[in-house]
This record gives C-alpha cells, sequence and structure tokens, in this order.
C-alpha cells in the first residue's frame, strides 16, 4: 500500500427537495460557483489521488459539471437515495486502492476550509482509525450528536434516533469523514437500515469501528465553516458567510470599502492593492482589478481585467470580455462588452461600447452608441488612439475610426473614417430668418378672428 495517497468520496445524489427546484442542490451557486464546485476546490488543494462522486440516476448535469471542473472526476451512481452510509457503499469499488485513507465530504457544505480537511487527513494517518468533524451547534435540531466516551468518539445518533438525553448533546457531526482505506469497505458492509428512517447511515460505521477495537477521533470547527445547505433560506446564509469570507480577504490584501456589507465578491475576484470600492457594487465571476483602481457606487462587473489606477462608475456595466488599460475612465450609465478600453481613454457617460477596441487616450462623448449588431452577426468597431466621438454619435459596425480623427456630434458614421479626419454625418441645418415670427402672427390672428364676435 502505497502512504499518502487520499481519494475523496463526495456523497451529492440526494434529491434536495427541500430546495423546490429543477436544478440538482448542489449546482445552486455561492459566490458564483456552484457548491459543488466549492467542494471540489477544497480537494484540490488536498493533493489527492482520485475524486468519487456519487450522484443518482439521471444526474448527468451534476457530472457534466464535475468533470468540467476536473476531467479526472469518477462518477457512481447510488441507484436509490437509500442514505449516506448506501451513497458511500456505491462509491467504494471505485477508492483507488493505492489509498491509505478515503475523506467522504457532502456536496451540501461547501463551506469546510481545506485547511480543516488536511488537519483530518493527517490525523487520520498520524492517530486514528477514523477522524469525524464536529461543530458547537447553536441549535443542534436536525444534526447527528457526536457521543463521547473517555475522550473517543464512541458514536453518532442521528436527531431522529436520539433520546431526551443525546438530543441534548450540542456536539453534531458535520458530514466530513476520514476514514483509513483498510477498514472503508468492510465497515460499510456491516452497515444496517434498522433506524428511524430505515436508511443506511455513513454516521454508524463510528460505533461499527469502535466494536470492532478501531479508535474514533475528532476534529472541530466554528459552526459557520459547516453550515449545510438544505433549503434557499440555508443558501442565502451560506451566500453570506462565503460573502463575509471573500471581503476579509480582500481587505487583508488591501482593499478598502466603504460598505462592506453591500460589496458582492465572486469565488475568483482578484484585487491588487489600494483598491477602492464603493457602495453597492458587484462583482461577477472572473474579475481582475489592478493596483489603484477605483470603482464607484452601483456598478456591476463580471469577466472584466481592470489596469492600474483606471475608474469606473457610478453606475457602470462591465460585462464580459471588457479590459480597461491603466486610467482610463469609465463613467456613469456606460455599458461595455468585449471592449478594450486602452490607457488613459474615456468614456464618461450614457454609451454602449461593445465589440471593440477604444484606442488610448480616446475620448468618446456622451451618448456614444457602437451599433454592433444586425440582429443575427456582431461586428467590430476600432477606435483610433486619441480619436473624439463627438456626443450623441452611432458607430455603424464594421467601422474604423482613424487615430486622431474627429467625428461631429450625432453622427452616424458608416464609413472608416482617416486618420486626423473629420468626419460629419447628420442633416445640414438650415434657417429661415422670420419664419417663427410670421407663424405666430398668422396662427393667433386666425384665433382672434374666430373667438372674437
Ligand atoms: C447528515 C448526517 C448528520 C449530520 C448532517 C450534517 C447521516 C446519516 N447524517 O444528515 O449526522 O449532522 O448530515 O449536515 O449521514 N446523500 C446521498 N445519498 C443518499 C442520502 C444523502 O448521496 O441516499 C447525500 C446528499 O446529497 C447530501 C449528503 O449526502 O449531499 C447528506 O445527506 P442529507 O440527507 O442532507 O443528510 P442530513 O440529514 O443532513
Ligand atoms: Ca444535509
Amino acid at each position: 500500500m502505497t502512504s499518502n495517497a487520499l481519494s475523496t468520496v463526495i456523497l451529492a445524489a440526494g434529491k434536495g427537495t427541500r430546495m423546490k427546484s429543477r436544478l440538482p442542490k448542489v449546482l445552486h451557486e455561492i459566490a458564483g460557483r456552484p457548491m459543488l464546485g466549492h467542494v471540489l476546490a477544497s480537494v484540490d488543494a488536498l493533493d489527492g489521488v482520485r475524486t468519487v462522486l456519487v450522484v443518482g440516476p439521471g444526474m448527468d448535469e451534476v457530472s457534466r459539471y464535475a468533470k468540467s471542473v476536473d476531467p479526472e472526476t469518477v462518477i457512481a451512481i447510488q441507484q436509490e437515495p437509500r442514505g449516506t452510509g448506501d451513497a458511500a457503499r456505491s462509491a467504494s469499488s471505485n477508492v483507488s486502492s493505492a489509498s491509505d485513507v478515503v475523506l467522504v465530504l457532502f456536496g451540501d457544505t461547501p463551506l469546510v476550509r481545506s485547511e480543516t480537511l488536511a488537519h483530518m487527513v493527517d490525523q487520520c494517518r498520524k492517530a486514528s482509525d477514523i477522524v469525524i468533524l464536529g461543530f458547537e451547534a447553536v441549535d443542534p435540531t436536525g444534526y447527528g450528536r457526536i457521543v463521547a466516551l473517555d475522550g473517543e468518539v464512541a458514536r453518532i445518533v442521528e436527531h431522529k434516533d436520539a433520546n431526551e438525553a443525546e438530543l441534548a448533546i450540542r456536539h453534531c457531526f458535520g458530514g466530513p469523514m476520514a476514514v483509513r482505506a483498510a477498514h472503508f469497505s468492510s465497515l460499510l458492509a456491516k452497515l444496517t437500515d434498522d433506524n428511524a428512517q430505515g436508511e443506511l447511515y455513513l454516521t454508524d460505521i463510528v460505533a461499527l469501528g469502535r466494536a470492532a477495537g478501531l479508535y474514533c477521533s475528532a476534529v472541530f470547527c466554528k459552526e459557520s465553516d459547516i453550515q449545510g445547505v438544505n433549503s434557499r433560506a440555508q443558501l442565502a446564509s451560506a451566500e453570506a458567510t462565503m460573502q463575509e469570507r471573500l471581503r476579509e480577504a480582500a481587505m487583508a490584501g488591501g482593499v478598502t470599502f466603504l460598505d462592506p456589507a453591500t460589496a458582492y465578491l465572486s469565488f475568483d475576484t482578484r484585487f491588487g492593492q489600494d483598491v477602492v470600492v464603493g457602495q453597492n457594487v458587484v462583482f461577477g465571476p472572473g474579475c481582475e482589478i489592478a493596483d489603484g483602481v477605483t470603482i464607484k457606487a452601483f456598478s456591476h462587473l463580471e469577466g472584466a481585467i481592470v489596469a492600474e489606477s483606471a475608474e469606473i462608475g457610478p453606475f457602470a456595466r462591465i460585462r464580459p470580455g471588457t479590459e480597461i488599460g491603466r486610467k482610463a475612465k469609465i463613467g456613469n450609465f456606460v455599458e461595455t462588452k468585449k471592449a478594450k478600453i486602452e490607457e488613459g481613454a474615456k468614456v464618461s457617460h450614457l454609451s454602449y461600447i461593445g465589440d471593440a477596441r477604444v484606442g488610448a487616450g480616446a475620448n468618446i462623448g456622451a451618448g456614444t452608441i457602437t451599433c454592433n449588431y444586425d440582429g443575427y452577426n456582431k461586428f467590430f468597431t476600432d477606435i483610433g488612439a486619441g480619436a473624439f466621438i463627438g456626443s450623441n454619435s452611432s458607430l455603424v459596425a464594421p467601422v474604423k475610426i482613424g487615430d486622431g480623427a474627429y467625428v461631429g456630434s450625432g453622427s452616424v458614421v458608416t464609413k472608416d473614417v482617416a486618420t486626423d479626419a473629420l468626419a460629419v454625418a447628420r442633416g445640414r441645418q438650415m434657417e429661415k430668418r422670420g419664419w417663427a415670427a410670421a407663424f405666430r402672427a398668422k396662427n393667433e390672428s386666425i384665433k382672434k378672428a374666430s373667438s372674437g364676435d
């Protein structure tokens, strides 16, 4: 047997009925990533040899997602949801024979820290046959209670099977369990469904292990790290915990939040130092924000790379594929998508810049729109360095505005504009002297004639 070869089993075959959703429970997102993605990431950090995911029949969406994260994931099918012990059994033949420890995790407890899991695995290798993860519950209702005896974990009793004394125990089982691989299958084989729910409980392997002379211990973590998600309310609570964690990490790295509770981050949001984030700012997945960037209130960003000292918002919508250069400025009510805004360029108000490049130092006037879509295809607008686009212009793509060119306000530009040229594409202004006065005089006299006598 090779040492230090960890196999992980993730249980995700439960129906998740309390979510009231067509989407499988473990695919509901926390901080922009499915719960299962958080669990897989916590496992990834452990350097294991194999991950086995247990799903129910027809849960292909879940398997596909896991494979997209880690193509090596082995999928095991639990034919019927007959309990966590049965689910673990479905996986046991897929556990790598080279493994020394098997770590069982639940797909619906996405906040467990990988350091905690590493500690459990380590304790299992060094000093214990089974290590369970426990926590002290403010309200233990529904959780399995940890029954301790002489400093050992004697058994876990499920809420529905507990007597009054056991119900008073506030030390609860959180889900993760590390088991020496040599005992994993044999302990699971001994499970019976002789309990209140008529299920095979994974938790019973603790008492079975003890009866076989094995030693079981516990690692404890904070309740907020182990909260399970069975309902939408619990999903919201897990989201809040994750947001707090992400903001704390960002602040520790040098980000100022003007009102931390109103900033929403994604699992992968990356910040440099001295970034200032205003009130009510949302970061969807895929954002990288460099040093010294200021993002003002009510801005929404996703899939955006923002370079040093750029300024965004308030009220900006930055969509996927946007790259904002150093010291560039995106102002209020500006939407960008697949747009490269180069160094020092300014798009200050009320614009849509999609499928476009805005060259360094260019100035885009208020109300400028890149007309990038004809209902079938998307076309590119290329605006050269130092160009000046007058307010309320429509740039009908594909179109290229040369470096340093000017576009007159209100133009509808359909043809390329040469470097340093001026393009004006709007109706010519004409003027009739005295027309308004004559018009008024005529109408006033008609009004008088019809009401006078
Ligand atoms: C389980 C524990 C309980 C613990 C709690 C922590 C058991 C018997 N009970 O209870 O001690 O305090 O978690 O949150 O283990 N699953 C399957 N197949 C099944 C049943 C469940 O794959 O047949 C999966 C679910 O998808 C879920 C996980 O196992 O990811 C836990 O199942 P769940 O029914 O939510 O267990 P709890 O009742 O919460
Ligand atoms: Ca649960």
